[in-house]
């Protein structure tokens, strides 16, 4: 509140540049997802927490004197990133494991040998609730200082009702959006995973669906299959859950079918999904999720990003941000993977971790844009032209977060 008791009012003078995902649809497909407008020499008016107006500084009219204002000058604004797919909530490292792939060993040896994500869950069942949470905050800050300002996080190192419960608390309590990833793995002390889903389905879900706005599963070998992913699915969407899943990291099950017939929201990973998936999703309504910082760090294929977005699917970028597969937090280096590796350009990578990753968020509406009646959050890049966002392999260019039109202070 200012001194006067209305509104705060925040300017955002004499930006280098302003670039934002154009138009005001969502989700954005195809041709549209290169389509940028960049504005030079450009301002952004914050009025509470909206966006009251963006333009050129020419254009910019008498303000009251109420009005706080922050020099752009050399700087580049960009809507507040979206992470719509991390891992935030656990307890230790898996540093050690890092070391072993180093020297050979595969991520999915080490998950058959008991380690990989059931070392993680059993570091995180030995945390205590307040761990968590302050586990959650500082990944928060972190990815903050990325340029994150909205996080997804999942549940899943827990796995069993108390952990599983206070995983998506500590999400909540922290300012991200939760969801159940109940079905993560299999933990040893059920005889399989139908025994294990017996559990999670009567004992954990109806108050995970409580706190949480989707439900996530893995589909792989060694972790669920697609009969047991769809009883879960269903069981979930049932109780009123969202429905996201992972699918096709390392071979195809059937994933891309089961999102598309239960009308689930996102398939996230798809390294290994051939034509015909990327047809059949390009066809959907079911947006495809591209974790490339997930390929690079297990040194798997990139997924099919040229021909998906080609095709007209929805595509969305995320970090996959976790201790085992993807220890990064970084949208900027998901969107230089995106233009080195994934062959998108800076305008549709842009887009994939705004406006569409808002969309599998369900946030589209007001989350993603600069402009009138979005949320007033967006970072400033310490950059010539907006690119550097991808361009700056790397690069620690966010030099200011806004959130909710309140300038953030990084830690
Ligand atoms: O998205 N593949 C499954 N789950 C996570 C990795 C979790 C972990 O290794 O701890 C992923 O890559
Ligand atoms: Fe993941």
């Amino acid at each position: 509140m200012s001194p006067a008791g209305g509104r705060r009012r925040l300017l955002v003078r004499d930006l280098a540049q302003l670039a934002t995902p154009a138009r005001s649809a969502a989700p954005l497909r195809g041709d549209a997802l290169s389509d940028v407008q960049v504005l030079e020499n450009a301002y952004v008016l914050c009025d509470g927490e909206s966006i009251e107006a963006v333009g050129f500084m020419r254009d910019l009219g008498r303000l009251g004197a109420d009005v706080e204002e922050l020099d752009g000058r050399g700087l580049c604004a960009i809507p507040g990133l979206v992470d719509c797919h991390t891992h935030a909530c656990f307890a230790g490292d898996r540093v050690e494991e890092f070391s072993l792939r180093a020297a050979g060993a595969t991520y999915e040896e080490l998950h058959a040998a008991g380690g990989g994500i059931m070392a993680t869950v059993r570091a995180t069942r030995a945390a205590g609730a307040g761990e968590l949470t302050e586990a959650v905050r500082t990944h928060r800050a972190w990815m903050l200082r990325a340029g994150t300002t909205t996080f997804e996080s999942k549940s899943g190192y827990g796995l069993d009702r108390t952990t599983e419960l206070a995983s998506l608390r500590a999400i909540a309590d922290a300012g991200g959006v939760p969801t159940w990833l109940g079905a993560h793995a299999v933990p040893p002390e059920f005889g399989g995973a139908d025994a294990y889903l017996d559990f999670a389905l009567t004992e954990v879900l109806p108050a995970a669906a409580e706190l949480a706005e989707a439900a996530d599963v893995f589909l792989e070998r060694g972790a669920f299959d697609a009969v047991q992913a769809r009883r879960y699915l269903e069981a979930c969407s049932g109780a009123g859950l969202v429905l996201r899943l992972h699918g096709d990291q390392f071979t195809e099950q059937g994933a891309v079918a089961l999102a598309i017939e239960l009308g689930a929201r996102s398939v996230d990973h798809l390294e290994a999904t051939g034509t015909a998936g990327v047809a059949a999703l390009a066809a959907s309504d079911v947006a495809a999720v591209l974790l490339p910082a997930s390929a690079l760090f297990l040194g798997r294929p990139m997924p099919p990003a040229r021909a998906l977005v080609d095709g007209g699917a929805i595509v969305a970028l995320a970090t996959d941000f976790n201790p085992g597969s993807a220890f990064c937090e970084s949208l900027p280096l998901v969107c230089s993977l995106a233009a080195t590796q994934l062959r998108l350009s800076p305008a549709e990578a842009l887009a994939a971790c705004t406006v569409n990753a808002a969309h599998v968020l369900g946030r589209s509406g007001t989350l993603g844009r600069l402009a009138p009646g979005y949320a007033a959050d967006l970072v400033l890049l310490d950059a010539p032209d907006w690119r550097y966002l991808a361009y700056h392999l790397g690069g620690g260019l966010v030099a200011n977060v806004i959130v909710g039109g309140t300038l953030v202070e990084l830690r």
